[in-house]
């Protein structure tokens, strides 16, 4: 059997990781500023983590949620704490989409209504809701299209105060990720995400914080969406909160009640996940994760605005982009080959950093050495 084709690969084979590094197969050593998209949080393979998930795999991995599993309240009494959020009602789930696709569901549940306010350049993962809801036509099969989605151009406060005036009734969600990641590293500025709040209030209609990639600590505060100071009604997470351990969830405001079977799971909260989430976290409080993230994020985002090569640098804490001009095309590919540096990248020409929140100072640095160099080298082959 032949592994269906759906992703272009570099042809590298990672087979160890450690920190901000990765190892290839040939033992080569690589500087891993793309965290496998965003997933790895604390470090790889950080040893609280491991120590973590072995210990409960010796007990036990899984059983369904047709019992009490304490390690979920134990999650969401933590997530409570580190979030800020203690008032909010945990459900859990296992990828991006699922979070968003729930999301949008009990939304939905809590106000009878269909329609979907998202925007451009949005991803919200692959599911038949979340997909309808990503602004890629390319992702979205025949059989998800609906009229319910309703796109609106990003931080364009007159367009979403529009369409409350005219479809206000009807709306039963708005969807927005705090920093769009596959669209570029977009961020939504916090008057918009604060119109949001206001409209869904008067409207009532449910504000959801997509917060699968954005989340977890990533930007310098736990959700970047609480940058704009107002809450949204439901988050989603995904990404860093398993540190490569497959876990997500939502966290549902408390005027939302819950109903049994609205929302359900075989795997979602399982034993492994639950202590794989609360290591994340534990880590995150002990090592001030998020302090790091904004002070080596800035150290980035500073350095890289003084490459005059590199456009519209971009983003919060260790979530930067940067627009890449078409005769640097092969900035990313070279930074792979010749200084085995992994970033990730969003169409046509943007270059996006998402490395593990523990990013040490020396690190950034050798990025930022590494990245002059290779511009040079690139100017001078062209001339
Ligand atoms: C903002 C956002 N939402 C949702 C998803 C989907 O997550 P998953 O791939 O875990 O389903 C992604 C994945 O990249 C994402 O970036």
């Amino acid at each position: 059997m032949n592994l269906f084709d759906v992703y272009p690969i570099n042809d590298v084979t990672i087979v160890k990781a450690k920190g901000s590094y990765v190892w290839d197969d040939k033992g080569e050593q690589y500087l891993d500023l793309y965290g496998g998209h965003a997933v790895i949080s604390i470090g790889h393979t950080h040893p609280h983590w491991v120590k973590r998930i072995e210990e409960q795999l010796e007990k036990i991995a899984f059983y369904s949620n047709s019992i009490k599993i304490p390690l979920q309240q134990e999650l969401a009494t933590k997530l409570g704490k580190v979030s800020g959020k203690e008032d909010y009602q945990l459900f859990l789930c296992n990828s991006g989409a699922e979070a968003n696709e729930n999301a949008l569901k009990m939304a939905s549940f809590h106000n009878g209504r269909k329609k979907i306010i998202a925007f451009s350049k949005s991803f919200h993962g692959r599911t038949s809701l979340a997909v309808a809801a990503t602004d890629n036509k390319n992702y979205i099969a025949p059989v998800n299209e609906t009229d319910n989605i309703i796109f609106l151009p990003l931080n364009d406060e007159e367009a979403l105060q529009e369409c409350f005036d005219t479809n206000g009734k009807e709306i039963s969600s708005v969807i927005i990720e705090g920093i769009q990641g596959v669209g570029g590293i977009n961020v939504a500025e916090n008057s918009f995400l604060q119109k949001i709040r206001s409209l869904c209030d008067e409207f009532g209609a449910v504000y959801i914080a997509d917060s699968v990639q954005c989340g977890y600590g990533r930007s310098g505060k736990f959700f970047s969406h609480d940058f704009s100071g107002v809450n949204a009604d439901i988050y989603t997470m995904a990404k860093g909160m398993g540190n490569g351990f497959p876990v997500a969830g939502i966290i549902i405001a408390p005027h939302i009640k819950p109903k049994h079977f609205q929302l359900g799971t075989t795997f979602g909260g399982n034993h492994l996940a639950c202590a794989a989430a609360l290591a994340v976290l534990e880590v995150l409080e002990e090592e001030k994760l998020m302090g790091n993230a904004t002070l080596i994020g800035k150290y980035l985002r500073d350095e890289l605005e003084a490459i005059p090569e590199l456009k519209n640098v971009r983003g919060r804490g260790l979530m930067i982009g940067f627009d890449v001009p078409e005769e640097l095309k092969d900035l990313k590919k070279n930074l792979l080959w010749n200084q085995k540096i992994f970033t990730g990248e969003s169409k046509p020409n943007v270059i996006r950093l998402l490395p593990s929140l523990a990013l040490k100072k020396r690190d950034a640095e050798q990025f930022i050495d590494s990245i002059k160099e290779e511009i040079a080298l690139l100017q001078e082959t062209a001339s």
